[in-house]
């Protein structure tokens, strides 16, 4: 036998014997079998690097490492369902559905707790990964998802098909992630959920291999193309293709009182699956009465995510540290030793503020319970009395800020700090401009936030943007690495490319949440018009009040906020709203990845956003990973390097001919 079919052979007995460990969970060969093919593949792979193959299972151990993560377009948007949490909400959905489907049937499916992931197969072979982002683009995480086990290289069958799952992280593995931790002095992972989430997004994808991610399969978002008829059939195609589904716990039902009943069969079994669940999905199983239901606005109208209710955990209350916010606000928060509560370590939980603690009567000492408050911070619930001891002691509201030590103001319910000029507002302000839903900027800790304000490399949202000039300084402090700080500087840069409601929210702007800013970026499109916007014009737009609308009105008039923003379009913050509704049908732009540069007719940006709104991604560096530079007059060294790495450069009639 030659080499090539040998290297072909070794591949297909261990992709047989992976989808009879996964999937049947039924091993025919011993681990010891395992391991010889797969070191003979290895080796074989190591002599003939060029007859190594796309979906060897060697792949699996990761290596590649990136410099970020390009950005994806979904040819399907990823949406997810509506929340509800008690029976009626089940009795008003099953009533909704009825007034549109007569009869109808249901898949009940666990709620995996992870987050979902697109993959696409070419040819039956796994070409791309991606994160579902904002549910229209996501980043291509394909190296990553390639070191998950249970995600099949190649499928039964040679199709083309994108398939949706969770991807997640089992207890087991999250133990061991933590143990791994922990002997490395690094914080651990307050869930596994968490855990799942950071490890898909490591740049390096050895140690992606090495947390030991699972994917479950659960949804083909074009299943007629498939000639298929039911989401049942939809999970048992998953399951022929070589998908790990729920087959065991998957289940049909007919009406409201088989959805209860397996809700709470299934939150009895919860505890001892090896992953964790946070509720039951429900889906209308026929796919023609799916698309007679269609879609909300927002969300298909044909499915609904049942959650199960908060944990509530019981603990000791050791001591009340009090934080200061954003807005001066004083927090008092329960400090005891760490418990868990739905599946994170909590030893911290909010008190909200000192009425909360007075109406509940808090003392140190007492048996408090807690609970995760929707998604976020842990709150304290109750207090019980009955349980209390003599030992406890009251607790004294402060009447000073624990941080500069001003004079506290009470304004209802709450205590302010009323200084300005307080370091913990500055802090918190930090911290939220880098957070999740702001501009997201990875590797900074509320720690190194709380450092770098104290060491003056960080006092105000635009330093973020020339923290560069520290470059060799930070290198050397405790703690940092060159690596580590060029990852930060790299994710800062990247940050500049945000969609407008990224900036507005991170900016802070009192009452204007995740929510409103993406309202107002949509409506408002630029920086520039947001700035000018009046009090009755955004009262017009839905959502926003005479509160929100006094508050925005009252952020731009401030003359110390117009310099902060005019500073930070100086230091290249992308100042519009981006994400707008792509057209993916030219094939020669969408998917591709463009660089502009030199002078061209008009500005640079309207280039931009006309490819961005054919799926194209716009990047400011020229990698191999560029297909097109797009270049206009006196374009300089990104020129040179697209002839360096033989990109193909295109001028602005050949790209108007593409764009046509
Ligand atoms: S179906 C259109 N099935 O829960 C929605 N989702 O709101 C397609 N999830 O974001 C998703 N287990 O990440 C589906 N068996 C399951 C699921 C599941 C967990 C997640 C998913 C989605 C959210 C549902």
């Amino acid at each position: 036998m030659n080499i090539e079919d040998r290297i072909s052979e070794l591949i297909n007995y261990i992709n047989k014997a992976s989808y009879e460990y996964y999937v049947l969970d039924n091993p025919t060969i011993t681990d010891q079998e395992y391991d010889d093919y797969y070191n003979e593949l290895l080796l074989l792979e190591e002599k003939y690097p060029n007859l190594k193959r796309e979906d060897s299972p060697t792949n699996r151990v990761g290596g590649e490492v990136l410099d970020k993560f390009e950005k994806v377009t979904h040819a399907h948007p990823m949406l997810s369902f509506d929340d509800i949490f008690n029976n009626e909400e089940i009795m008003l959905f099953d009533e909704r559905i009825r007034k549109v489907v007569s009869n109808p049937k249901y898949t009940l499916e666990p709620k995996m707790d992870g987050l979902s992931g697109s993959l696409i197969y070419k040819n039956g072979i796994l070409v791309r990964g991606a994160t579902r982002g904002d549910g229209i683009t996501g980043e291509d995480i394909t190296i990553n998802i390639k070191t998950i086990k249970s995600v099949p290289l190649k499928l039964t069958e040679d199709i083309d098909i994108e398939v949706r799952g969770e991807i997640y992280m089992s207890k087991l593995s999250f133990e061991k992630a933590n143990i791994e931790k922990r002997k490395n002095n690094e914080n651990e992972f307050a869930n596994p959920r968490n855990a799942a989430a950071g490890s898909v997004r490591q740049l390096d994808s050895k140690i992606t291999a090495k947390r030991n991610l699972d994917f479950m399969a659960y949804f083909i978002p074009n299943p007629e193309d498939y000639g298929i008829k039911t989401q049942s059939e939809s999970l048992e195609y998953l399951r022929k293709l070589g998908f790990v589904t729920n087959h065991k716990l998957n289940k049909k039902a007919n009406n409201t009182n088989e959805i209860i009943k397996y809700i709470d069969d299934l939150s009895k079994k919860r505890k001892d699956l090896p992953y964790n669940i946070d509720g039951v999905v429900i889906k209308v199983d026929n796919l023609e009465d799916e698309k007679k239901l269609g879609f909300t606005s927002r969300v298909p109208r044909w499915g609904i995510a049942y959650k199960f209710p908060a944990e509530e955990v019981l603990t000791t209350l050791q001591e009340i540290k009090f934080t200061v916010g954003r807005t001066g606000k004083i927090t008092p928060n329960a400090i005891f030793s760490p418990v868990h509560v739905d599946g994170s370590l909590v030893s911290k939980a909010t008190l909200h503020n000192f009425d909360y603690c007075k109406d509940k009567d808090v003392r140190i000492g007492d048996i408090i319970s807690i609970r995760k408050a929707g998604d976020v911070i842990p709150e304290v619930v109750e207090v019980k009395l009955e349980r209390r001891k003599d030992s406890s002691t009251p607790f004294k509201m402060i009447d000073k800020c624990p941080i500069c030590n001003s004079q506290l103001i009470k304004k209802d319910a709450n205590h302010f700090c009323p200084n300005e000029n307080c370091p913990a507002r500055y802090i918190e302000s930090l911290i939220h401009f880098v957070s999740r839903d702001a501009m997201y900027i990875e590797g900074f800790g509320d720690r190194i936030i709380e450092d770098f304000y104290n060491m003056n490399y960080l006092r105000s949202i635009e330093d973020f943007y020339t923290l560069n000039k520290y470059k060799d300084e930070l290198k050397t402090l405790e703690g940092f690495g060159e690596k580590s700080i060029e990852n930060l500087l790299t994710s800062i840069d990247n940050s500049k490319n945000n969609s407008l409601e990224r900036l507005i929210f991170g900016l802070g702007i009192r009452y204007v949440g995740k929510k409103t800013a993406k309202i107002l970026a949509m409506y408002y499109k630029t920086m520039d018009n947001l700035i000018k916007a009046d009090f009755d014009e955004l009262k017009t737009i839905p959502d926003i009040g005479d509160v929100i609308g006094k508050s925005i009105v009252d952020y731009f008039s401030n003359e110390k906020n117009i310099n902060l923003i005019n500073r930070l379009k100086e230091l290249g913050l992308n100042m519009r709203y981006t994400l707008m509704d792509v057209d993916t049908t030219n094939d020669k732009i969408n998917g591709k990845t463009f660089v502009i540069t030199g002078t061209l007719s008009k500005p640079r940006d309207e280039f931009k956003e006309k490819l961005e709104s054919l799926g194209a991604n716009v990047t400011t560096s020229v990698t191999k990973k560029t297909d097109y530079v797009l270049a206009g007059e006196k374009a300089g060294s990104k020129l040179d390097k697209a002839k360096e790495l033989n990109i193909k450069i295109i001028n602005e009639d050949e790209y108007l001919k593409m764009i046509e």
